[in-house]
């Protein structure tokens, strides 16, 4: 009982490991790099390996509209209003793990 319920959770934590990976190279890839690695028309941070929680925090704040932060608060909301709490989650967790690019 205890192993089964490992295994699922460990087969869970992979599935949203590569969820998230699966949503940043479909879509945020484009504008931020392939690796979170840009700044995104030259106006934002660079994401890569910033903390999962304050990724989150900023996506749900542009899902609600109440973000906006270089005029292009609109673009990152649309973005933003397609993905879930879990996905939003999981995006942010691969982020995190793509850790901070090396200059
Ligand atoms: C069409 C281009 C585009 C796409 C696609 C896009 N972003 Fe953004 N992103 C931007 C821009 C532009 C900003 C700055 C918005 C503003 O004015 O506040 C931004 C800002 C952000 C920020 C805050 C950065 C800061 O400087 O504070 C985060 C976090 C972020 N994006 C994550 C994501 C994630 C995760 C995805 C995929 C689900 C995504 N973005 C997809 C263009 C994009």
């Amino acid at each position: 009982m205890k192993k089964t319920l490992f295994v699922s959770l460990l087969l869970a934590t992979a599935i949203w490991a590569s969820e998230g990976k699966d949503i940043f190279n479909k879509i945020c890839y484009v504008c931020h790099g392939d690796h979170a690695q840009k700044s995104s028309l030259g106006v934002s941070k660079v994401i890569a390996g910033w903390k999962a929680e304050k990724i989150v925090e900023k996506l749900k704040a542009y899902k609600s509209g109440k973000l906006n932060q270089y005029g292009f608060g609109n673009m990152m909301r649309n973005r933003a209003t397609k993905l879930t709490d879990e996905e939003m989650e999981a995006v942010a967790k691969y982020i995190e793990s793509l850790g901070k690019p090396k200059k």
